[in-house]
């Protein structure tokens, strides 16, 4: 079986309902390859379950949150050319996967339900063996439920490190989420369909690093690296630095020539679900601070306060990153591909007819890992929801190593953060003009935009979504099959 899985009943039971869909889907057989001599790797386990974790402050209660091994945001930090070997043993009392997003990285790995293996029941454990080649920073999460499960804090950070960067005198790493929280505690709803058919159910309850607010020191005159991810499920954020000049250095783990925050519209990075940023900048003067926020609402966001402490001398700032070893598309050969996001026309809105709460219905709605309903797509086309059972055809079928050039137009009222597994692409242009031309795995589509991104396609089949997570699980998903 593949990568060690283990199969229960139930989720024998939910593949063979899938019927002749699920042949669809390749058989994919792990073939045990010998790692290449020298290859360093770390091994280790990462156990998903819940724990009671105080959100609302000391003194309020606590709120039984996911997390993996019992530490929220866990941070995996590792050197570049590590093989990571991680047991993940499902201590939930739901299915669940992991997927390292933005690692390109064998698709037997990949983390998706029906797509690349079997979902994970509670007590089941699989291996997944990730190759660490490219620096950077990173995520981790499960894909199934995630709107529930990441919803309830069910994410880890990994930091691939690349003994090339320059030299910081400080550095942090700052996870973003909101959570949806009453005021005993517990979790409110965390889709409501008001939310999953428009901008998404927001959580009122703003965190960093699991806490309202960070009060950091740098020394004065330093040079300090920030690691800004954007963990939530629904949120776009507008990141923004007052007191220094923050240096853009890496959009989702890749070096880009440093930016300047200022020298972009509105002064800040507009981020939505799954994206990260590195900045760099150096500390004012002894005793001044340095203010990190979320500028997007009026109600700004103040999330992170560094203030200069002593003092070191450093040179001329010179903050550019290796440059990332992607392969790069050909673009005049690059074959073309063009995808609309689309809110679901009400004839392809489908209610699933069994009661959600029907074993049978459970079941099918379980293995597939998506909601009851549709309300987005992606070329007329919608990820299965609903009595729709099978796992669709590809949205397009790509060779393996030709060069893809591939436009997202956004036809909603809505921004669609829109990634790719498995792949970095290059963002070649926004008809808006908004972006510069830089590496990522996700990128953000404002309603009437169209984006063109391009990729060297690498062999799997690859899920491509909006990673506001109730789009996703309410039809905003397809795949493209690289053979
Ligand atoms: Cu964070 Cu399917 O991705
Ligand atoms: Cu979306």
């Amino acid at each position: 079986m593949s990568g060690g899985a283990t199969l229960s009943r139930r989720a024998f039971l939910g593949a063979a309902a899938l019927g002749a869909g699920a042949a669809l889907a390749p058989s994919r057989v792990s073939v045990a390859r010998t790692p290449a001599a020298f290859v360093p790797t770390k091994t280790l386990t990462l156990a998903s379950g819940e724990m009671d974790f105080r959100l609302l402050g000391a003194d309020r209660p606590a709120t039984r949150i996911y997390a993996y091994d019992g530490i929220p945001f866990q941070e995996l930090r590792l050197p570049r050319g590590t093989r990571l070997e991680a047991t993940f043993e499902n201590g939930l009392d739901e299915g669940s996967t992991v997927h390292f997003h933005g690692i390109r990285m064998p698709n037997e790995y990949d983390g998706v339900p029906t797509i690349t293996q079997p979902l994970i029941q509670p007590g089941g454990r699989f291996v997944y063996r990730i190759p660490l080649d490219d620096p950077g920073t990173f995520f981790f999460h499960p894909h199934c439920d995630e709107t529930g499960q990441a919803g309830r804090g069910l994410v880890g950070v990994l930091v691939v490190e690349d003994p090339r960067d320059p030299t910081f005198d400080a550095e942090h790493v700052l996870s973003l989420k909101d959570w949806r929280l009453a005021q005993d505690g517990s979790f409110l709803d965390l889709s409501e369909p008001d939310g999953a058919s428009k901008a998404g159910t927001f959580g009122a309850t703003r965190s960093v690093n699991g806490v309202a607010a960070l009060e950091l020191s740098a020394p004065a005159g330093g040079d300090v690296r920030l690691r800004i991810l954007n963990v939530d499920s629904t949120r776009i954020m507008d990141i923004g630095v007052e007191g220094a000049e923050a240096m853009l250095i890496a959009v989702d783990g890749h070096a880009l020539p440093p930016v300047s925050l200022d020298s972009l519209p509105d002064g800040v990075w507009r981020m939505g679900p799954a994206q990260r940023i590195d900045l760099a900048l150096r500390m004012p003067a002894d005793g001044s601070t340095v203010t990190i926020g979320d500028y997007r609402a009026a109600d700004i966001y103040s999330f992170a306060t560094l203030t200069a402490q002593g003092r070191v001398k450093r040179g001329k700032p010179a903050y550019a990153l290796p440059k990332a070893a992607i392969p790069r598309a050909d673009l005049k050969k690059a074959t073309r591909h063009s995808f609309t996001l689309q809110q679901a026309t009400d004839s392809a809105v489908k209610e699933l007819s069994l009661p959600p709460d029907d074993p049978l219905a459970k079941a099918l709605l379980d293995s597939l890992c998506v909601g009851s309903t549709t309300y987005w797509g992606i070329n007329q086309d919608s990820w299965p929801t609903g009595e729709r059972r099978s796992v669709p055809p590809p949205l397009a079928t790509m060779r393996a190593d030709a060069s893809y050039r591939v436009e997202i137009k956004n036809e909603t009222r809505f921004p669609h953060p829109v990634h790719l597994h498995g792949h970095a692409f290059e963002v070649l242009s926004s008809s808006l003009d908004r972006l510069p031309r830089h590496l990522a795995d996700t990128v953000l589509v404002q309603p009437g935009e169209a984006v063109e991104i391009a990729f060297v396609a690498a062999p799997g089949d690859w899920v491509f979504h909006c990673h506001i997570l109730e789009h996703m699980e309410t039809g905003m998903m397809g795949y493209f099959r690289v053979v």
